[in-house]
C-alpha cells in the first residue's frame, strides 16, 4: 500500500444515515457514519479505553459512543465525554483520541486518504462519475 494517497473504499449508499458501517481496509477496522449535516465520517474503529468496537457504538448528537462504557468521540477522533466525569470537565482526553482519516465522497464513491501527511488534492476520477447524463 502506497501511503499519503486517496483511496476508494466504499460505494455511498453503504453508509445510512445515523447507522455505523465497520469496514477493513490497509488492514485496520475502521468505521464510518454520518453527521446530522450528511458530513462523512472515517476513524478507526477501536475504542481507546478497552478496544471495544465501535462498529456496534450509535451515532447521538454526531458522536460516535462506545457501546461498552459510553465514551464519545467527535467526528474528528476526539473523545468528548467520559461517562463517568461530568459533562463540561476539564480533564485532557486527549489520549483517548481516535485516528481519523479525511473522507471525499465523489459520485458515490467514498475515498479516504491513508498516510501520516495532510491530504494532497481531491482523489481522482473519471469525470463520467459525477455526469448526470450517465449516473
Ligand atoms: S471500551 Fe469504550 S468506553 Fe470503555
Amino acid at each position: 500500500m502506497i501511503k499519503n494517497q486517496w483511496y476508494a473504499v466504499l460505494s455511498s449508499h453503504q453508509i445510512k444515515s445515523g447507522m455505523v458501517t465497520a469496514a477493513k481496509r490497509f488492514g485496520q477496522n475502521l468505521i464510518f457514519f454520518r453527521t446530522s449535516t450528511g458530513e462523512l465520517v472515517c476513524l478507526n474503529s477501536l475504542c481507546a479505553h478497552r478496544g471495544a468496537s465501535l462498529a456496534k457504538g450509535c451515532v447521538n448528537n454526531d458522536h460516535i459512543q462506545c457501546p461498552f462504557h459510553g465514551i464519545e468521540y467527535e467526528s474528528t477522533g476526539k473523545c468528548v465525554h467520559i461517562p463517568s466525569e461530568d459533562k463540561g470537565s476539564k480533564e485532557d482526553y486527549s489520549r483517548f483520541h481516535l485516528i481519523h482519516y479525511p473522507v471525499h465522497e465523489i459520485g458515490g464513491i467514498v475515498f479516504i486518504w491513508y498516510g501520516d501527511k495532510d491530504p494532497v488534492g481531491e482523489p481522482d476520477y473519471f469525470d463520467a462519475m459525477t455526469d448526470p447524463a450517465i449516473i
